[in-house]
């Protein structure tokens, strides 16, 4: 699918969480063919690897970082390798996401609970707020987008 010319990225930076499959995928490539750079990140580094060529093939400049939205620590680094290799963030789809399909609350866990709100909540806050400070400094009309469900 490409994207209809109206629907103009050229000059802007995205990162999608989550980029590597699925929806993500989709989204990164989307944004990549109306041409915005674009970043992805996700935990595995091959589907990393074969999203970052198709979104290269695409004549973007792309970046696709192993990174585990639950490693809180992690998100800040990753942010700012982000806008040292592609210039501010312009665009954030807080996307990666997990359904833990338990087969309902008698099933389900402490700890698997606990993975859902950090992955689908807390990730979403704190990558939000680098990517607030982002766009602050480098205004642009259309911002930060969540996709992101707690199932
Ligand atoms: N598909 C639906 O019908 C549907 C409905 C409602 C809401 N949603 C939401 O839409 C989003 C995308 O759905 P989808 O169906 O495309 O999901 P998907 O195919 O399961 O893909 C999930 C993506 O998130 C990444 N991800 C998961 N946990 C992560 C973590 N801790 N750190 C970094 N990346 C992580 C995965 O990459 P790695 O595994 O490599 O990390 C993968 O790229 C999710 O937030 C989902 O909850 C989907």
């Amino acid at each position: 699918m490409t994207a209809p010319a109206s629907f103009d990225l050229a000059g802007r930076v995205a990162l999608v969480t989550g980029g590597n499959r699925g929806i993500g995928r989709g989204i990164a490539l989307g944004f990549a063919q109306a041409g915005a750079a674009v970043a992805i990140f996700g935990r595995s580094v091959e589907r990393n690897a074969r999203v970052l060529a198709e979104l290269q093939a695409t004549g973007a400049r792309a970046l696709a970082l192993a990174v585990d939205v639950t490693d809180r620590a992690g998100l800040e680094p990753a942010f700012r390798r982000v806008e040292a290799e592609l210039g501010p963030v312009d665009i954030l789809v807080n996307n990666a996401g997990i359904a833990n399909l338990s087969g309902g609350i008698l099933q389900e866990t402490a700890e698997s609970w606990d993975t859902v709100i950090e992955t689908q909540l807390n990730a979403v806050f704190l990558l939000s707020k680098l990517a607030a400070a982002s766009m602050a400094v480098t205004p642009f009309d259309e911002r930060t987008s969540g996709l992101t469900a707690v199932e």
